[in-house]
């Protein structure tokens, strides 16, 4: 969810009341409301409001899990470890608004997935966690995810609003790209 003044939140998907799903909640001003209940969150996490007992001061321990999210390079970076000082990657924010493409999970270890990158990707510049350039001449960013020792997730936006059947084409390259490094695994196992 985003505050009103643009900030990106993220939450854990669990209401702290019952459990339900807090991504089948609605949101309402500044607030989440969980579609069970009807309890409502506000930007910090803090309970304002129980309609089964609207007199009742909500109990300050009553919060979802937040984690830290941060919105750069136009892709949502959020931390799921218990640190405030998890490093995100700076880069600057393209200068238009970007477009979420596909998040592509390789089966294959980061540095095959950037090897690949290196020969897909026209004017790459690449760092440990971000990969800027072209494919097929879109403009694109993608965040780099090392998921474990086998798993690579890269989270591709692109630059710019595209035609849909320039987004269909694209998801196509990033599903070839995918396939031809898994199938090299494959190969090589
Ligand atoms: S489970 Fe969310 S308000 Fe009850």
């Amino acid at each position: 969810m985003a505050r009103a003044d643009g900030t990106l939140q993220a939450w854990a998907d669990r209401c702290p009341h019952r459990g339900m799903r807090l991504s089948l909640g609605f949101v309402r001003g500044d607030r989440l409301v969980c579609l069970y209940h009807g309890w409502q969150f506000d930007v910090e996490g803090a309970c304002r409001q129980v309609p089964a007992h609207p007199n009742m001061t909500p109990p300050s321990t009553v919060s979802p899990v937040r984690y830290r999210a941060v919105d750069r390079s136009g892709i949502a970076w959020v931390s799921t470890a218990d640190s405030s000082d998890t490093a995100v990657p700076e880069r600057p924010a393209p200068e238009t608004a970007t477009e979420p493409i596909r998040s592509v999970w390789f089966t294959a270890e980061t540095g095959r997935v950037i090897d690949r990158l290196r020969s897909e990707v026209e004017d790459l510049d690449l760092d440990e966690h971000v990969a800027t350039g072209r494919i097929d001449g879109v403009e694109i960013r993608a965040g780099i995810q090392r998921v474990d020792e086998t798993t690579t997730a890269v989270h591709v936006v692109a630059v710019g609003k595209l035609p849909a059947e320039t987004v269909t084409r694209l998801v196509r390259r990033l599903h070839d790209i995918r396939d031809s490094v898994t199938t090299t695994v494959e190969a090589v196992q």
